[in-house]
């Protein structure tokens, strides 16, 4: 049988190319080899305050750009979070057996409480509770492997703790035990402006990220005016060079080749040469992308959810009633 493969991204902004490179592009290689679920995890969207008409549109926008990366619904199974209801009712279990310290010492949890203290917000406890519904995601489906970017890490940590403390709690061994797959290059694009940070959909400066669906000449322009340094060498050193080692990820990645290959292959450049082939690759991806996402209509992606979700729920229901039932939760 097939090993299988679950991961999911939240339609909570506009995709960045730090999200292809380091999770839909995995997704993408890997479903030729593997049987592989794939979803919008618009429940983990809502954690923190959404407009309910942006809400649905980027959950369309998400689904048609998975399907447009090259995302194939006869090798995996396409859906939505919110519409197999098990994802929540195994939430709860894992919301009742994590424990305080171990949700609070979660990285995007603590990045969140500083900004919003910094911004005089509220802090929503569903930030709080956002590992335990993931581990939900992940284990209902027993994947033997999930890709992520390298911020996931530490979820993904939590969800095998989660996972060996149900399995032990009932002496069985109800989950399989995931492993996290991350992308040999690219695991952590950085931003275009400050390159020692992520690039994340979040960022208050636009410079700093591509969005997917941005219009290609805007696109080029942040490539063409990301920070590097005064060294002009065109060397892989995320160290000494974030910005150039980031660049030269970014062009290795989308060209498929590696990192030092791609080195090699700027060795005599200038930043100027350098950068005017990293944006002519990032044009060449993103209007192929753009092509085939203009293309798709809302029949199409429609009949692909109702399919995913029949498929998803199949595997999920089942492993729910298993769980509850092993837990002594309802009835004979
Ligand atoms: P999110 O947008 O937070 O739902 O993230 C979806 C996926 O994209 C996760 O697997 C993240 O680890 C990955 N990801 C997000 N930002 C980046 C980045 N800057 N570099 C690499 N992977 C990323
Ligand atoms: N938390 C992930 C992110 O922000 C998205 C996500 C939700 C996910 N559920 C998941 C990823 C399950 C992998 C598996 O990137």
């Amino acid at each position: 049988m097939k090993k299988r493969i679950v991961s999911g991204i939240k339609p909570s902004g506009s995709l960045t190319l730090g999200n292809y490179i380091g999770a839909a592009k995995q997704f993408v290689d890997l479903q030729n080899e593997f049987d592989s679920f794939v979803f919008v995890a618009d429940l983990h969207a809502i954690t923190v305050p959404q407009n309910s008409t942006e809400l649905r549109a980027r959950t369309y926008d998400l689904v048609k750009l998975y399907l447009a990366m090259g995302l194939d619904p006869k090798k995996t199974t396409l859906f939505i979070q919110s519409e197999v209801p098990a994802h929540l009712q195994l939430a709860w279990v894992f919301t009742c057996s994590s424990y305080m310290g171990e949700l609070e010492r979660m990285t995007q949890y603590k990045d969140t409480v500083l900004k919003n203290k910094v911004k005089q917000l509220p802090i929503g406890s569903g930030i709080l509770q956002y590992p335990p519904l993931m581990a939900a995601d992940i284990l209902l489906y027993d994947p033997q492997i999930v890709p992520v970017g390298d911020d996931q890490s530490q979820h993904l940590e939590l969800t095998r703790t989660l996972a060996e403390r149900l399995n032990g709690i009932t002496n069985q061994d109800i989950f399989t035990i995931p492993e996290t797959f991350k992308p040999k290059q690219g695991a952590r694009i950085m931003s275009l402006q400050e390159p020692t940070k992520k690039m994340s959909k979040s960022d208050d400066n636009p410079k700093s990220y591509i969005a997917l669906l941005d219009p290609i000449a805007v696109s080029v322009k942040k490539i063409k005016s990301a920070v590097t340094d005064s060294e002009m060498v065109v060397r892989y050193d995320v160290e000494h060079k974030p910005g150039i080692s980031n660049l030269l990820t970014i062009y290795a990645s989308l060209e498929n080749i590696e990192i030092s290959d791609a080195q090699k292959h700027f060795e005599n450049s200038t930043y100027g040469e350098f950068k005017t082939a990293v944006a002519k690759t990032v044009e060449i991806f993103l209007t192929e992308l753009q092509n085939k996402y203009h293309a798709l209509n809302m029949d199409t992606v429609n009949a692909i959810l109702d399919d995913g979700r029949i498929k998803a729920d199949a595997i999920a229901s089942k492993k729910i009633s298993h769980v509850y039932h092993k837990l002594g939760i309802g009835r004979f």
